[in-house]
């Protein structure tokens, strides 16, 4: 029998609902203002000036949620979440894809049931921290070494800081999009394709 039929788990607390809705809707808002900067020409949908003080406004704005974030999870138990226990984590990551890839299509049981201690399964937790406290901050600091461009190094070995950095911000945007994307594909796999996308309203996370 299934134990975990029809169960209703709080697992998003309301500070974390308010962060992840103000953060989804800056990098949507990043990723067409940036396209239209990184693309300019004189037909785009943003105009190059507005796209510009856009970014930089979402940017700054991004930069302070990204604040909250990392303060609430430093100070709350959602921040439990994203400790990856090293030992056997390819293991479980495996496990976890094999899932997705296999398992899933036979109807099998989930191999990493969600629970209030453990609410992301090996592969989200992965891609969360990843994203979270990797590619996130990396965005946020190269965005401000690219406001400020008086403080980014002048040259690393021999190539221009500047250009550096700015590549740097536009390769890690490339790959924040591409999580975004892949993110939204994997909450559609719940109880049904809508219930996650639910739970980040109500709280409440709807197990199979
Ligand atoms: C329109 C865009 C987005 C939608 C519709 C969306 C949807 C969701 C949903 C349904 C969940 C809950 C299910 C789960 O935990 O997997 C979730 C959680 C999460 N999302 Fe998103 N997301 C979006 C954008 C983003 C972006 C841009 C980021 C990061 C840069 C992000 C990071 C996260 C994180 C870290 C969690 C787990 C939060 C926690 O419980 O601690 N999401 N998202």
């Amino acid at each position: 029998m299934n134990n975990h039929s029809s169960e209703r788990l709080y697992l998003y607390p309301l500070w974390i609902r308010i962060w992840h809705m103000i953060n989804a809707v800056l990098c949507l808002i990043l990723i067409i203002t940036g396209l239209s900067i990184q693309f300019s020409n004189p037909s785009v949908v943003v105009k190059f000036k507005t796209a510009i003080s856009v970014h930089n406004i979402a940017g700054v704005l991004l930069a302070i949620n990204y604040i909250a974030f990392f303060i609430g999870n430093l100070f709350t138990t959602n921040g439990h979440h994203y400790i990856m226990p090293v030992r056997g984590f390819f293991k479980r990551l495996i496990i976890q894809i094999r899932y997705y890839t296999i398992g899933i299509f036979k109807k099998e049981n989930p191999p990493f049931p969600i629970t209030p201690d453990q609410k992301f399964n090996p592969l989200q937790q992965f891609t969360y921290v990843a994203t979270m406290y990797l590619l996130v901050p990396l965005i946020v600091l190269s965005g401000f070494g690219l406001l400020y461009p008086e403080m980014t190094l002048k040259s690393l070995l021999g190539a221009s800081g500047l250009e550096l950095t700015d590549f740097l911000h536009v390769t890690v945007g490339f790959f924040i999009t591409l999580f975004m994307c892949i993110h939204i594909y994997f909450c559609t796999i719940g109880k049904t394709p809508a219930s996650n996308f639910k739970s980040m309203i109500n709280g409440f996370h709807e197990s199979h």
